[in-house]
């Protein structure tokens, strides 16, 4: 039976299964460490180009994020050392930075995850270098609306299923293999807490979605199959058939009559360049 237990933000949050019920000053505090999210995909939208390596991205990452008063989450989180992740085309997600540089046709996910205030804000988007393929760029756009099915399943009074059955059915429409081995999360005070959040799913299964409720959706949706190994570093994941994979995440709060996204941006630059 799944336990609920209401948060009030002063209080010491622990891992032990219970999905959290936050109250307004949690909903305060996500909407800043949110909005500080987006706002550094902003500026890593604004410095995206062919020659960058993915360590300058990174290095941008952690300074913006410690100007802003936060740190970021990933770093020291399970021995994991840098600001965000940087996932190029088959990579699918915990690519780590490196010397590494972007070429022109890449798409890349950068995921950051700032810890601001004792909330942490954590979103990822796909951006492409240069002139990109059709195909790849499909391929983002529809992991884009994957996210935005998802979350508009994310209601009141639904069950955790039917964000995954939304997720699932969109990508089926294009034969895209849809991740099973990384999932959303519940978040707040801690980065990765309960519920789960399984990007293919049955509808109508799983926990109740309450008001409170603070989680990420963040769809892994691959060209291919959705088979993924990891790498000996430990991190990476990259899809077994080599074929190019997408991510988009936004963390959400369940409102009474809906969802809020914390980590919208305001100039629009969550949403895929291209339609295609
Ligand atoms: N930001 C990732 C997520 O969406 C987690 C990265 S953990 C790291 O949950 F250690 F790999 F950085
Ligand atoms: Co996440
Ligand atoms: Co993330």
């Amino acid at each position: 039976m799944t336990q609920y237990q209401t948060i009030d933000g002063n209080e010491t949050v622990i891992r032990d299964g219970t999905i959290k019920l936050h109250t307004e000053a949690g909903f305060a505090g996500m909407r800043r460490a949110g909005a500080l999210a987006a706002e550094i995909l902003d500026e890593v939208a604004r410095m995206v180009e062919p020659g960058i390596t993915t360590a300058a991205i990174d290095d941008r990452v952690r300074e913006m994020t410690l100007d802003n008063g936060a740190v970021p989450a990933t770093m020291g989180y399970r021995g994991y050392e840098h600001s965000c992740c940087i996932s190029i085309n088959h990579v699918v997600c915990h690519g780590i930075p490196s010397e590494k540089i972007l070429k022109e046709g890449d798409i890349v996910n950068v995921d950051v995850t700032p810890l601001l205030d004792g909330w942490h804000g954590d979103t990822s988007r796909m951006y492409m270098v240069g002139d990109v393929s059709l195909k790849a760029r499909r391929l983002v756009d529809v992991t884009h609306e994957c996210l935005m099915l998802g979350i508009e399943a994310a209601q009141p009074g639904a069950r955790l299923g039917d964000i995954g059955a939304a997720i699932e059915a969109h990508a089926r429409q294009y034969r895209y293999g849809v991740v099973r081995e990384f999932c959303g999360h519940g978040l707040g005070r801690l980065f990765h807490d309960a519920p789960e959040v399984v990007h293919a799913a049955k509808a109508g299964t799983g926990p109740e979605l309450k008001p409170g409720m603070f989680m990420t959706i963040e769809p892994m949706i691959n060209a291919g199959k959705a088979w993924v190994k990891l790498l000996n570093d430990g991190w990476t994941a990259v899809t077994r058939d080599k074929s190019l994979s997408a991510q988009f995440e936004h963390s959400i709060g369940i409102t009474e009559t809906g969802n809020e996204i914390f980590t919208l941006s305001p100039t629009g630059l969550h949403k895929p360049p291209y339609a295609v």
